[in-house]
Parts: C-alpha cells; structure tokens; sequence
C-alpha cells in the first residue's frame, strides 16, 4: 500500500523535431490540442480513484510549454480536480527556451508548479543550429531571467556533450555559461545515437562523424570536475544539483518506485505492472473516448527481473543500490541472486560497498554499461 506515489504526465508536441531526438513527439497542430487535453482529463479520471495523494508531478515532453496559458490552466485545473497532491510535492514543468512568457510562468505558478526543466543543450549558437534546436543563446537567457522573475527557485538546465563536431573548448564554454546562471540543478547527457532520428541516417550514410569513446570520456570528467569545483553534488550519473535540490521525480524512477504515466507514448509502473500507452495521437484519443485506458504494451516484472532493475537504475546514482531497502524489497541480499557479477565487479574496482550502499566506483562510471550487462536477466 502506497501512501503517495508519482505522476507523470506526456504533452507530445514540438514545433519540431531535433535532430538527435527519439521521443514520441510531433509537430505541434492547435487544432489537436483541445482534444489531447480533454483525452488527458479522461485518462485521469480513470487512474484517479483510491489514487494516493501525489508526492512529484513530471510534465514533459515535447513541450509542454508550447501550450498556450489558456491550455495550461485547463491542464492544471483538470490535474488539481482528479489528485490530491501532498504538501510539499515537487511539480516540474519541462520547458524549451523561447516557448515561456510572463502569463505561462504566472499560470505555472498558480497551479503549484516549484520547479522549471529547460532543454538547453548548448550554449553556442553554432553547435544549437547544428542539432537542429531552433532556438539561440539568447533566449536560454531571456527564459530563465523570465522563470526567476516569476518566483520559480528551483530550475534545472539540461546540457548534451559529445555532441557531432562539437569540441572540447565548446563543451566548456557550454557548461561555464550555465554555471554562471547559477541553477539550481543541471543534466548532462552524453549524446546517444537513436534510431529513426535525423541524426541516425547521417550517421548510416556516412555523414555524420560522432566524438570518440576517448573524447566523450574527457567531456564527461570536464564535467563533473567543473561542476563539483562550482559547489555542485554529483548525485547521479548525469545530474548535479546544489544540496537539498535532487530531483524528487527522477528519484523514484532511479529506486525502481512505483508512478503513473499518462499521455501518448507514456510509460507507467504501477502495482508491479509496467506499462507504455498508445504512441500515436489521433488512437490515444480515440481510444479515451471509449473511456478506455489507452496501454499498448504491459510487462509484469518479477523474480530476477525485477530485481536487476532495481541494481541498475539504483547505480546510476552515486549513492548506489541500499542494501537494507533491497533485502526489504527482496528479502534476500543482493548476493544471493548477483554473487558472480559483484564478486567479478567488486575484484575490478567498478563497484564498491560504502556503509551499506553498493555504489560504482570513480572508475567504474566510466564502464557503467559494461557492468550493468552482467546484472541482466540471463
Ligand atoms: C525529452 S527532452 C524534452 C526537453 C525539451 N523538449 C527540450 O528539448 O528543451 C529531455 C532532455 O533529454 C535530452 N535528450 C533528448 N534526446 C537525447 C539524445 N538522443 N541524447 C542525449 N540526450 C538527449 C535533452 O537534453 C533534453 O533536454
Ligand atoms: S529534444 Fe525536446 S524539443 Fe527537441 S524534439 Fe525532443 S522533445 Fe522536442
């Protein structure tokens, strides 16, 4: 029995697509968007029954801040009128440069929302043009100047490195323009090759050069050395906030917590069940109007499974897996289904018990994908 638990919800609109991403996102059609709405409050109606009061609130996309302030108060009104919400829940809203002005912000605020995320990516122009985000330096700045003056005190800004071409002097440019906003939180993602994205076919057709393993490995450590130096925690693989900052949210995915997950293409882990909904819009839509939950895949995870889940995702924080939460989750100790890979791992410094956290080593974030391959279901 949970006494609260975790929403997140999917807005599956951009005004278009970047080069290297794979979200379940499209261009965005205002005459879809009442509709996606009134398709999301139906959604909610069906999750909301004996539905425990929500802990953190996720909008992200897409872009949920390309809705007008109209739609994003109908959005909240609907949120507010299906879920209690506990006291001091964490409520992010994803938000792209140039999408926000003051009556968004104020309608955000409004509604609760504590917290902004904004894909930044880049803090030069040329490298924005080159991964095909359409907006520019200047309105990384205009936004966030605009979130500080609307009262929000709790930003995160998202950063992609070992991004094509993209040089080591850029990437540190990139991170000291962002340090000198002084967030609250930043991400820092190494870029991952997506199938199906711009990105991929140049890549496929020899067209486009991606950074080398030696060259993504030096961009991540400016990172971290960077941002610890600027008084920064690195508590996750890719994220660093300021103390008392962490992503709440993000926290329950990495301790394989329960949430629900509404909207196209969104996933959800509910009572031990796993879910992705419909990924088109027009079928997500329809599909509500038959008052029916729109899932398209589910998964029960259980046994070795599940259990594996629960080792990586809590790896890829610092702090690593707890061991006294995992026996109380399992009832048994990490060893009795994982003895090879941790005495194998452990042997070569990738991981390493601190107190009572199996955690990976300085080391052993680097291989981080190599260890967690040997904790897959077999
Ligand atoms: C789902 S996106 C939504 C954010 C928002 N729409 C924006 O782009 O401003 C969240 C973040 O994922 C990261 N991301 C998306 N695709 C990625 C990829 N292929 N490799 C690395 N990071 C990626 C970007 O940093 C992005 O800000
Ligand atoms: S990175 Fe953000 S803005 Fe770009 S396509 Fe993906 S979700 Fe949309």
């Amino acid at each position: 029995m949970n006494l609260s638990i975790a929403l997140y919800i999917h807005i599956p609109f951009c005004a278009t697509k970047c080069y290297y991403c794979d979200f379940n996102t499209y261009a965005f059609r205002k005459d879809q968007v009442e509709a996606y709405i009134d398709a999301l409050a139906v959604e909610m109606d069906l999750y909301a029954s004996g539905c425990p009061p929500l802990r953190t609130i996720f909008f992200g996309g897409g872009t949920p801040s390309i809705l007008s302030a109209q739609s994003l108060d109908r959005l909240f009104t609907d949120l507010h009128a299906h879920f209690r919400m506990c006291p001091d829940a964490e409520f992010t809203v994803e938000c792209n440069p140039g999408t926000v002005d003051r009556d968004k912000l104020q309608v955000m605020r409004a509604a609760g929302v504590n917290r902004l995320s904004f894909g930044v990516q880049a803090m030069d122009n040329a490298t924005l043009c080159q991964i095909g985000r359409i907006h520019k330096v200047s309105e990384v700045i205009r936004s966030y100047e605009l979130a500080r003056e609307a009262g929000f005190g709790n930003i995160n800004l998202d950063l992609i490195f070992a991004l094509p071409d993209q040089t080591v002097g850029q990437w540190k440019h990139s991170l000291q323009k962002i340090v000198a906003l002084h967030p609250e939180h930043i991400s820092t993602y190494n870029l991952t090759l997506e199938e199906g994205t711009a990105f991929y076919e140049w890549w496929e057709s020899g067209k486009l050069r991606l950074a080398s393993d030696e060259l993504e490995a030096e961009m991540y450590e400016m990172a971290i050395d960077m941002l610890t130096d600027a008084g920064y925690v690195h508590y996750e693989i890719s994220n660093f906030a300021r103390p008392n900052h962490f992503a709440e949210h993000n926290l329950v995915y990495w301790n394989n917590e329960p949430y629900i997950g509404l909207g196209a293409g969104a996933c959800g882990y509910v009572d031990g069940l796993r879910y992705t909904n419909i990924r088109g819009i027009p079928d997500y839509i329809n599909c509500l109007r038959r008052r029916q939950k729109p899932i398209m895949s589910s998964e029960r995870l259980a046994g070795r499974a599940e259990k594996a889940e629960t080792i990586i995702l809590g790896l890829w924080k610092r702090k690593g897996v707890c061991h006294e939460s995992y026996q109380r989750r399992f009832g048994e100790p990490i060893a009795a289904e994982f003895g090879a890979p941790l005495e194998k791992w452990i042997g070569f410094q990738m991981l390493e018990w601190r107190d009572d956290d199996l955690r990976l080593t300085d080391q052993g974030l680097m291989l981080a994908n190599e260890v967690f391959m040997d904790f897959l279901p077999i």
